[in-house]
């Protein structure tokens, strides 16, 4: 239980009703002056109810309360104090984290319920963006939180490999493309195929028209193309394992747009059945007018499918298949519409599922305060910025501690593990401006810097070298400041979940790492005498935490660096 749910349980329980727990809870605060308590209760809405003075009821109050995890109530003008006894409480707290370890924080509010994660979906053909980043990181913690929670989970990779800018590419290999150099190069030689058509298209505007008629010609299965259009994504697919290896992140289905082609038929099937379609300029389309939203396209003049065809099939197929509770998109802002009309369509054909379909969106990466555009070519490329943070990362580690064994791996963990974390303690909904350097420092609000922090408790540990842990309470601030934030892991976690929000976790990882240091600087942990145990034990706590909290983020926890 968190320290606020104690101390509103005790004064629910003395204010029988005059207040509700929620609204008890919500008026604690916490003093500024650490000195005068951890928590305070202020008096001022019950003197108006009581029409008594907010001094008078706080001194009545505090002469009631008496549990045993405080040490000190006191009445200081209209608030009721308390500070808690660091030695009852922060022994059961710590003592439960030693005993759990890594299930600390482990709950079942998710009741076994299954969990849909549609992330990453990278484009065949195109480099893996930043973006492509920001929902695979995302998503994937996202998913490790939900696990936390007691959901299951479903990770699919609903990868790119199928609309008109396959025509548009086939079409520009044809013109300029060279099997030798595709292959020695498959997606910087497709990508520039890519780049290239778009230039052409402003003098040329036919080009257009030739990409999407192949395009029109690959879905109805021309064979020439086929095989063109399966060899581009054989090679991307093998150029993203790659980034999956270095992120550590796997899926439980690879189930990309192309899946859908034979599916949907029936998703055309049921909205003519259901009357739902309309002609629109020779196209096909479902309007929206009710949700004061734009026509969802279903079919385009010439019969071509679109994207939102294809995500209409997808939900259909994955509600029958998976049965989820909750279906979540975690894809850019930028796509906030389409995925409004999807739900709604699905809704007007009656499916109540639908309504557990949630946009989980986030903001983009800036490049000097702009947007990254793949068409302009204004791009970063994921692969080349993981491979200069390891090696970033390696030459740091290498400074610090040149004997340090498994150099590489641990550099790969820093160096990946920066990336990653400079990603999700952005609020998701930021626009981020990258900046290697700042993501790469190893002080401040950063991977580095948490890790660090873990792999010096780590090293505590190893000089103590038993492995007796007990923890029997210990009495000053630094130590105490360590043990309410431990306490409040599995909040932290819910919350991150609830809201989506990995986030959370990442900052409050930052607030341990910052309160650690600080206990590190002024206490001699590993001094002889009484509470030396409970001190190494509060480290092992520690490690715990963060070991557990960085793993969820998806990022590894380097015993030493
Ligand atoms: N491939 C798309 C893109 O890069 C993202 C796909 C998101 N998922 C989905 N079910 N539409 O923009």
């Amino acid at each position: 239980m968190d320290l606020i749910s104690i101390y509103a349980k005790q004064l629910g329980e003395i204010l029988q009703g005059k207040l509700t727990k929620e609204e008890i809870y919500q008026l604690i605060e916490v003093p500024k002056n650490q000195l005068l308590g951890d928590l305070a209760f202020p008096c001022f809405r019950l003197a108006k109810t009581e029409r008594k003075s907010p001094i008078e009821i706080a001194k009545q109050l505090s002469g009631e309360i008496q549990a045993k995890e405080f040490i000190k109530v006191e009445a200081i003008g209209g608030y009721v104090n308390i500070t808690f006894s660091p030695k009852e409480l922060g022994q059961s707290i710590v003592t439960k984290i030693l005993r759990k370890e890594a299930d600390y924080g482990q709950s079942n509010i998710g009741n076994e319920k299954t969990v849909a994660l549609d992330m990453s979906s990278p484009n065949i053909a195109k480099p893996f963006s930043m973006g492509h980043l920001r929902s695979t990181v995302i998503g994937s913690a996202i998913a490790n939180l939900a696990i936390k929670c007691g959901y299951h989970t479903v990770k699919i990779n609903h990868i790119g490999d199928w609309g008109t800018q396959f025509g548009k590419l086939i079409v520009a290999y044809q013109k300029w493309g060279n099997e030798e150099q595709v292959k020695m190069n498959p997606i910087g030689e497709l990508f520039k195929l890519y780049v290239k058509f778009h230039k052409e298209v402003e003098q040329e505007p036919q080009l257009e028209d030739e990409g999407r008629a192949a395009f029109k010609k690959l879905e109805c299965g021309d064979e020439q193309y086929l095989n063109l259009w399966e060899w581009f994504r054989r090679e991307s697919l093998r150029a993203f394992m790659t980034i999956y290896d270095l992120l550590g992140v796997e899926f439980d289905s690879f189930q990309g747009e192309a899946f859908y082609n034979d599916k949907m038929e029936e998703i055309i099937h049921l909205l003519s059945e259901h009357k739902l379609l309309e002609v629109s300029e020779g196209a096909e389309v479902v309007r929206l007018d009710e949700y004061e939203i734009p026509p969802c396209l279903i079919k385009k003049s010439d019969g071509a499918t679109l994207y939102a065809t294809r995500d209409l099939a997808a939900a259909l197929y994955r509600s029958q298949e998976y049965k989820f509770d909750e279906a979540l998109y975690v894809v850019g802002q930028e796509q906030a519409i389409h995925f409004q009309q999807v739900k709604a369509v699905l809704k007007k054909l009656g499916y109540d599922w639908a309504e557990q379909m949630k946009h989980i969106p986030f903001g983009l990466y800036l490049q000097d305060g702009k947007k990254m555009s793949t068409r302009k070519g204004r791009v970063i490329l994921l692969e080349a910025v993981l491979n200069e943070a390891i090696n970033l990362a390696k030459r740091n580690i290498l400074e610090k501690n040149p004997k340090i064994p498994n150099a590489d791996e641990v550099a790969n963990a820093v160096g990946v593990g920066a990336i990653i974390f400079h990603d999700l303690k952005n609020d998701r909904m930021n626009n981020i401006e990258f900046s290697l350097e700042e993501m790469l420092t190893f002080e401040g609000e950063t991977g580095p810097y948490v890790q660090y922090t873990n792999a010096r408790a780590n090293s505590i540990l190893r000089k103590y070298s038993k492995d007796q842990f007990e923890f029997s309470g210990l009495t000053d601030i630094e130590s105490w400041d360590i043990v309410k934030l431990l306490n409040q892991f599995p909040d932290v976690i819910e919350k991150s979940y609830k809201q989506y929000s990995p986030s959370i976790l990442a900052k409050y990882l930052i607030q341990i790492s910052q309160s650690f240091n600080k206990y590190y600087a002024r206490v001699r942990i590993l001094e002889e005498g009484d509470s030396l145990v409970s001190r190494v034990s509060l480290v092992k706590a520690v490690t715990i935490v963060l070991t557990e909290g960085l793993r969820l983020l998806g990022i590894k926890a380097p015993k030493e660096m």
